[in-house]
């Protein structure tokens, strides 16, 4: 019973832990298509959700890190057009992009925080609804990198004011709005080097639908784009007149007419799906015949040439170059058996010598000879090892 006791206890605190999960309630939103749409997390707004700060209200507890993770609703990702940035988890976080007329409907879109502190979890379901609006639709289009921006400073709506506000006044043309804003590491950009003041860069892009105002088109002029390959400063009659907050990289402006589309073109019409009542189904004709012997032959052919010639080859290495080997065999064997009988006959002959020899013995095999003492004394190491007396002593 005790043991059954034990194991029910983490599924009870199991279930209690998930009754007080917590959520938020709703967020509704409806962008439009062909307009930017940026959405703060705010940290201080989850913040109070979790459970462990609500209980604990009266003491001030230090700022917990946040993290967030957004999904469309029972899916692992965001959908195409959405993106999600927080640069550390004592920021808000962004949910931030562009609908485009294909997106045009309801997106649940599930955001979780994580508390990282306590583990503990607040959720939130944000609903996208994107509808498609004709004054959303510009026809002209811009896009700026901003080389002293990373992209979570643009997006928060007065950063946005401020940027659109500096373009008004250098193009004196009011009607300017931010259209998409894409970080420059989503286009290859680098993560800068941890120096103040660097920045990774933010390529922004505001549409109108008014024409292009000749300082814009002076900018992407084949002159300018021919002083920006030379590394020198383009001449722009409106470059001094920017706002020096943001620094333009005024050779990197590019610049997009969409005013010969009209939106009922772009936008593809779908049918039903079912072919007209006179009308048949054509599959495509045949492709036209073609000659398929050179493959053939190549693929075929070839292979079993080069397996012939080696079975060949080796057929010969095994039996008639054996036969070759089998002749020099014999012919070391016979030089074999001619340095052996040598060997016989030269010690035959030597033993007999050594029988019948009267030469004196070498004299190095004598006993040594003292010509004072008439001593003899053997060479040979015997009696006393002459090496451990000294040498003028054994010469008295
Ligand atoms: C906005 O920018 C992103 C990233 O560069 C791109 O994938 C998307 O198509 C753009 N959307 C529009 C409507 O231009
Ligand atoms: C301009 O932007 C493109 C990507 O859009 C990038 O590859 C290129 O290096 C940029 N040019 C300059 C001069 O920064």
């Amino acid at each position: 019973m005790a043991a059954r006791g034990l194991l029910w206890t983490p599924f009870v605190t199991a279930v209690l832990l998930g009754g007080a999960l917590a959520t938020l309630p709703d967020r509704s939103v409806s962008p439009a298509a062909g307009a930017l749409c940026v959405q703060e997390l705010k940290r201080e707004h989850f913040q109070r959700a979790f459970p462990s700060v609500r209980k604990n209200s009266s003491e001030i507890l230090p700022e917990p890190p946040i993290t967030f993770r957004a999904q469309l609703l029972g899916l692992p990702d965001l959908p195409r057009w959405l993106r999600y940035t927080q640069r550390s988890p004592y920021q808000p976080g962004y949910l931030y992009g562009s609908p485009t007329a294909k997106d045009v409907g309801r997106q649940l879109i599930e955001v979780t925080a994580y508390n990282r502190h306590t583990y503990e979890t607040v959720r939130q379901r944000v609903i996208f609804t994107i509808v498609l609006s004709p004054d959303a639709q510009m026809p002209f289009q811009a896009e700026f990198f901003v080389r002293n921006r990373d992209v979570e400073e643009v997006l928060p709506p007065d950063a946005q004011k401020q940027f659109q506000q500096a373009l008004d006044t250098m193009l004196e043309q009011k009607d300017w709005s931010i259209v998409n804003i894409t970080s420059a590491l989503d286009r290859g950009g680098r993560v800068p080097l941890p120096i103040e003041g660097r920045k990774e860069g933010v390529y922004i892009k505001v549409g109108s639908r008014r024409p292009f105002s000749d300082c814009l088109v002076k900018a992407t002029s084949s002159d300018n784009q021919f002083r920006c390959s030379l590394e020198q400063q383009p001449v722009i009659p409106c470059y001094d007149s920017f706002s020096p907050q943001f620094q333009i990289d005024w050779c990197n402006v590019t610049l997009t007419d969409l005013s010969g589309l009209s939106t009922a073109e772009g936008t593809p019409v779908w049918g039903d799906g079912v072919l007209e009542d006179a009308s048949e189904y054509n599959p495509p004709t045949d492709s036209p015949g073609k000659a398929f012997l050179a493959d053939y032959l190549l693929t075929i052919l070839l292979p079993l040439l080069v397996a012939l010639l080696l079975c060949l080859l080796l057929a010969y290495v095994m039996y008639g170059r054996r036969e070759g080997l089998h002749k020099r065999d014999m012919k070391t064997s016979d030089i074999q058996m001619v340095h052996h009988n040598t060997i016989h006959s030269n010690t035959e002959e030597l033993r007999h010598m050594a029988s019948s020899r009267d030469v004196p013995r070498p004299l190095s095999t004598l006993p040594m000879f003292n010509v004072r003492t008439g001593e003899r004394v053997s060479p040979l190491p015997g009696r006393h090892d002459s090496a451990h007396v000294p040498l003028i002593l054994a010469q008295q």
